[in-house]
């Protein structure tokens, strides 16, 4: 007779099989359990065939990554707990030291960071490429080059760059190209048709969509690529938990619908904005004037996310804009973007040190359009300009 407490681990009731809901179950484990020693031994732990260790893959986390390799149109993704850490996966798995990497001039800032900090430490160099300017982008490339970041639109300067011509460079020169498609959602732009190798997706925006999760997802489609990067985040332990992989999940079917929402509503008060005298400049994609506009037009099916920043007249100091953001009720002060709630930041550009081509003059603000009433949003918006001046 065994005691409570061993049938209370080891109880002998197995629930029926076959049970279905429209939810994908949730398996959640450090360990994993082998019938026997023989197939213990045999476990191949970088197979998707089976399980091995919690880390290296669940029925949840194996059932996210194939459909975020579907929705970005690759063949294997890698899970990591975030972004930045996806960003810092592929540079990890795919550089040693003498080599080089290049980022574009608007790149996600941690990103740079990385190359300036733990990179240079180990002896991998970085350029800075300026991201409109191909001329400029091819000759940065040298024998050292051994991957390229992409970046499209900058995520605060919102200029869209060709990066399908950026790819087709790398391809001429054999390099690799990285592209941080965050922006895209896995709706507006397939980065793999335009041409890239390696397709990264912070889900915490648009996938996660609660301003709840934080997860990132590095997609490719060759094999010995994949490969490479999948050792690499085994040998530095990246995993992420069931239950974000569970929120995820839930997300995704909706994604399409909440990423056209916000599109159709940042439009909308992209567009009142810009005929507002308080504006002197509208940086958003979709619009015509709108630095690398013609590129979004050709590569992005008419799709758009819900981000635009605006430039404020330069008879605006940073204390009156800085006073329009602090003045928003609907709209809250905060980075990142994807979820439910409008979010602004005020940006002074010549602290970030972008690009080699900002000549525009005048404060930055960059909106996130969430998901509430846009006539609600637009008043909140209106109420805040009247109250700066
Ligand atoms: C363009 C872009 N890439 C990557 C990231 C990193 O994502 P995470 O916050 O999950 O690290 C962000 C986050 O703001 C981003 O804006």
């Amino acid at each position: 007779m065994t005691k409570p407490v061993t049938d209370l681990i080891h109880h002998p009731y197995i629930p029926p099989a076959g049970f279905a809901a429209p939810q994908p179950p949730v398996y959640k484990a450090s360990t994993v359990i082998f019938k026997d020693v023989a197939a213990m031994r045999a476990r191949d732990w970088r197979s998707k065939a089976g399980y091995t260790y919690g880390l290296h893959g669940t029925p949840t986390t194996f059932m996210l990554e194939e459909r975020i390799a579907t929705l970005e149109g690759g063949k294997h993704c890698v899970l990591y707990p975030s972004g930045l850490a996806a960003i810092s996966g592929v540079g990890t798995a795919l550089l040693s030291s003498g080599d080089e990497v290049l980022i574009p001039s608007n790149v996600y800032g941690p990103n740079k960071a990385l190359c300036e900090g733990e990179f240079r430490r180990w002896g991998i160099t970085h350029q800075v490429y300026d991201s409109m300017d191909l001329a400029d982008f091819e000759r940065r490339i040298g024998p050292k080059t051994k991957l390229v970041w992409l970046e499209a639109p900058g995520s605060v300067s919102m200029e869209f760059p060709a990066i399908d011509e950026q790819a087709r460079i790398c391809r001429q020169r054999g390099v690799l190209s990285a592209l941080d498609n965050t922006w895209a959602g896995g709706v507006a732009l397939n980065g793999f048709d335009a041409g890239c190798d390696i397709v990264v997706h912070a889900l915490t925006k648009y996938p996660s969509g609660g301003g709840d999760v934080l997860m990132g997802a590095v997609v490719t489609r060759d094999d010995a690529l994949n490969e490479k990067i999948k050792l690499a985040h085994m040998r530095l332990g990246f995993g992420v938990g069931a239950n974000d992989a569970e929120s995820l999940l839930r997300s995704l079917p909706s994604l399409p619908v909440r990423y056209a929402a916000h599109d159709r509503a940042a439009r909308e008060l992209a567009s009142w904005l810009s005929t507002r005298g308080e504006i002197a400049q509208l940086l958003h994609p979709a619009f015509a004037g709108s630095p690398g506009h013609e590129n979004w037009n050709r590569l992005c099916g008419g799709h758009a996310a819900g981000l635009f920043s605006v430039l404020f007249d330069q008879r605006f100091t940073q204390a009156q804009v800085d006073r329009f953001c602090d003045s928003l009720r609907l709209f809250k002060l905060g980075y990142s973007w994807g979820g439910p709630v409008s979010l602004v930041v005020p940006y002074d550009m010549s602290q970030i040190r972008l690009a080699h081509h900002w000549p525009e003059k005048g404060i930055l603000v960059r909106f996130s359009v969430g998901l509430e009433d846009v006539q609600d949003l637009r008043a909140d918006i209106q109420q805040s300009l009247e109250g700066m001046k």
